[in-house]
């Protein structure tokens, strides 16, 4: 696994190329967007926002024209890109700088969606852990998580990606930006999160899993 000073090494060096995986994440990414219910929501807080991609696309299309968006990365370089990226949107996005920890600086019940897009497969599952139960804090009541990552091969081809991949990371973590095949279904669990939406893509052999669960309040 990165540290999160690799991490933030990494991706400072990667900054603009990471918008090259859209070739296979936007069909999971899209299935995030039909899931989310984003036209009924009032404030996205996104954890590890990268160049602010998804971020546009919700303030572009898919969120109400009062809807506020707030991306948090560990990278310089992303930060920059994401802020700049979505200037035109004025004071409705606000885009900051984390030092990579999983606690969160916001209040409770201070966003009705919280997102996390090919972030927590590079993660250790501690923070993965950590990151949800933050996620299940700063979220309202009836708050949506919607979460895409890297996932395990479930058809013959997704299969052989998913060994590559694994070899790969074997050999060195950042020869695939540190990200490594989960199964989200393992994170957000009953019952905390009820869940809503579960599923898995499979583009050019690399498997994504989308999930998108309720915030259920609990005594
Ligand atoms: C694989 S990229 C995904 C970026 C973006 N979500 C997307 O789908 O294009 C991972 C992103 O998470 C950020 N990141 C990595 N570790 C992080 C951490 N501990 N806290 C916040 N952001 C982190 C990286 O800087 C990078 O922007």
């Amino acid at each position: 696994m990165l540290s999160y000073q690799q991490s933030k090494a990494f991706y400072d060096r990667f900054g603009k190329k990471q918008d090259w995986q859209s070739f296979y994440e936007d069909v999971a990414t899209g299935a995030l967007i039909r899931n989310g219910e984003f036209p009924n929501a009032s404030a996205v807080l996104e954890f590890g926002c990268g160049t602010g991609r998804f971020g546009e696309r919700l303030l572009e299309g898919h969120l109400p024209p009062n809807a506020r968006y707030v991306g948090i990365d560990i990278s310089d370089t992303m930060v920059a890109l994401a802020k700049e990226r979505l200037a035109r949107f004025g004071a409705r996005a606000e885009v900051y700088l984390t030092d990579g920890s999983p606690q969160l600086d916001f209040g409770a019940a201070t966003f009705d969606r919280f997102v996390s897009n090919y972030v927590l497969d590079l993660l250790t599952f501690e923070d993965i852990r950590t990151v949800l139960q933050e996620a299940w804090r700063v979220l309202s009541e009836g708050g949506l998580l919607g979460l895409s990552s890297l996932t395990h091969g479930f058809t013959a081809m997704s299969s052989v990606v998913e060994n590559i991949w694994m070899t790969m990371h074997a050999i060195r973590p950042t020869l695939v930006g540190g990200c490594r095949p989960i199964n989200l279904l393992e994170f957000a669990t009953e019952p905390r999160w009820r869940l809503r939406c579960d599923d898995k893509f499979s583009k050019y052999g690399v498997p994504s899993e989308i999930l998108v669960a309720e915030k259920v309040a609990i005594g």
